[in-house]
């Protein structure tokens, strides 16, 4: 097959990716939203398509983002997204082109670390991808929810139009502190506040937002929400369900919460579909069982690029010197890094030519950066090799976070 990977070029070959896209995804209903579309990605440099002919036959957008890592630094991060390749072309390699194009333009653009959210698990390990981050949808009984302490907060409903910005500015705000938040384009903000529905859908209606504030007047917390309706032997049995929910402390997570549970009518709540997994606001719960996770799943992966920059640029939980041996059968991470860490957590990490105390494959690599997987968790099903004796315990403490890191962005 000669398949040529290449940047789209022109407004008409973006208007067919995003058609291939479409399809690749199963959702041919949305072809045509181009024009529409093309101000989302403003640099076609970060828009890769598989060409069999003037056939499009293969997608990979990259993102331009940024993550919030341990220690509060945004790095630059490749958001991988729109990876599809057309039925008739599947298994002969166009996604690996397609990746492998990306994934070398990112490290030429000097970021270290690309990330994404995988539709299907096994697919992304073999590109160094490994799983950061994890996620659960909440399912609670509205009935009777109560709370061990009194929970400070006063509740308000805003407008579509309010919703946009505030919940943009406050999204921001708590990205700023939480570890694995990943930044959100303000489009993402438009269409779910129906600021821009897409062509004939009516317009989101049905959405409530409400926002939190504290004694000072602040927004601290936002909750969307919509209700479906039903009645059984003609009492109250509706469900509410929760398109969104962030707040900058569980606290005022609880008291949103809290405001869901208290509509009348309303027997149980299905909450935002990419929570925490650890869900902290639960244990504000009098009785945490009346909260439930459904559909856990693996959520932010990464691929570490650049070790020495990546792992520079967070902090760690104490002073330590490690060296690490990365194997990346691509390449760009290939190497044996010594990690300095000092003790007020700022970090060196350099080329080193030491023998390694730890030999650890990229993608493994990736699933620790954050502290959402600990080194010893991977040890003990063989996944990391030590070689120094105890260097596995030494670096998981070093790499530990107090909490663990979330990302509730899909993309
Ligand atoms: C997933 C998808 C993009 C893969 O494209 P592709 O061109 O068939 O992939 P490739 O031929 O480059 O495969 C590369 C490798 O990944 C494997 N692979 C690809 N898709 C896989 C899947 N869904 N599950 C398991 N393995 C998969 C291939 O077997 C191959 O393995 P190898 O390294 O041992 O040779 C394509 O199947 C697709 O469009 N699926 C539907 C949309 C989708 O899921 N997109 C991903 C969004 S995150």
């Amino acid at each position: 097959m000669a398949i040529e990977v290449r940047n789209v070029r022109t407004d008409e070959e973006f208007n067919a990716w995003c058609d291939a896209m479409d399809v690749g995804f199963y959702l041919p209903q949305h072809r045509g939203e181009g024009p529409r579309r093309r101000e989302r990605y403003q640099d076609l440099g970060r828009v890769w398509a598989g060409f069999d002919g003037d056939q499009l036959v293969g997608t990979l957008a990259s993102l331009d983002l940024r993550l919030t890592v341990p220690g509060r630094a945004q790095i630059p991060l490749d958001g991988i997204s729109a990876v599809t390749v057309a039925a008739t072309h599947r298994r002969q390699g166009l996604a690996r082109q397609l990746m492998a194009a990306e994934l070398g333009r990112a490290k030429e653009r000097g970021e270290s670390i690309a990330a994404l959210v995988a539709a299907e698990y096994p697919i992304y390990g073999r590109f160094g991808f490994g799983p950061a981050t994890e996620t659960a949808q909440w399912l609670v009984d509205a009935r009777d929810l109560r709370f061990r302490r009194e929970l400070p907060g006063r509740i308000e409903l805003i407008d579509a139009a309010a919703a946009r910005f505030e919940a943009a500015a406050l999204y921001d705000r708590v990205r700023a502190d939480g570890v694995g938040m990943v930044s959100r384009e303000g489009w993402r903000w438009d269409r779910d506040t129906g600021q821009s529905p897409r062509d004939g859908d009516a317009p989101a209606k049905s959405v409530l937002h409400a926002v939190c504030r504290d004694e000072r007047g602040q927004i601290v917390g936002y909750a969307a929400y919509r209700f479906t309706e039903k009645w059984t032997n003609q009492r109250p049995d509706n469900t509410l369900h929760v398109v969104a929910l962030i707040a900058t402390d569980p606290v005022y997570e609880a008291r949103l919460w809290k405001h869901l549970a208290d509509h009348d009518w309303v027997t149980n709540i299905v909450g935002p579909e990419f929570d925490r997994a650890d869900a902290i606001w639960r244990d504000l719960l009098v009785d945490r069982r009346m909260a439930v996770p459904a559909n856990g799943w693996d959520f932010l992966w990464l691929r570490v690029l650049d070790p020495a920059a990546a792992l520079a640029a967070r902090t760690y939980a104490r002073a330590d010197r490690i060296v690490l041996r990365v194997e990346d059968k691509d390449g760009y991470a290939a190497g044996t890094y010594a990690l300095q860490a000092e003790a007020d957590g700022g970090a060196r990490c350099a080329l080193t030519l030491e023998p390694a105390d730890v030999t650890l494959p990229v993608d493994r690599l990736g699933s620790i950066y954050l502290g959402g997987f600990t080194a010893a968790r991977l040890a003990a099903s063989g996944l990391v090799e030590e070689h120094t004796s105890g260097a596995v315990e030494r670096l998981s403490a070093l790499f530990a976070v107090g909490i663990a890191p979330h990302n509730p962005m899909i993309f």
